[in-house]
């Protein structure tokens, strides 16, 4: 079971939430059921406006990172994900700081997840 804990000016404090282990609900869908106000449009990797910041609790507890297509573009096209950020995520397990809400899943690993509020503001 993973511990998703989000943090942003908007909230009062902190709210950790669980992930059950297999559940393969992306954060933005964690973040809407625990009523967490991340903004989002496309909720399909295309827009950028779920920008969020992710901290490993544990980074030295490697996985696989996961980024799918549309994440990895538009994640580059904001500026946010770099062709080496990329290459350390799939070569070696190194995860990069920004994600979008829609595409990411978090798994049995314990993240933070920091968002400002502003579409794509992270
Ligand atoms: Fe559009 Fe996530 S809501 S990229």
């Amino acid at each position: 079971m993973a511990i998703v804990t989000f943090s942003s000016p908007l909230m009062h404090k902190d709210k950790a939430v669980y992930a059950i282990a297999g559940d393969t609900r992306t954060a933005l869908a964690l973040a809407e059921e625990h009523r967490i106000p991340i903004p989002f449009e496309c909720r399909d990797g295309n827009c950028g406006s779920c920008l969020i910041e992710v901290r490993y609790d544990a980074p030295d507890r490697k996985k696989a990172i996961m980024l799918t297509d549309k994440e990895k573009m538009t994640l580059t096209e904001l500026g946010k994900l770099t062709a080496q950020e990329i290459e350390d995520a799939e070569v070696r397990d190194m995860p990069p700081r920004y994600r979008l809400a829609c595409q990411f899943i978090a798994r049995d690993e314990d993240v933070t997840i920091t968002f400002t509020g502003n579409p794509g503001g992270a």
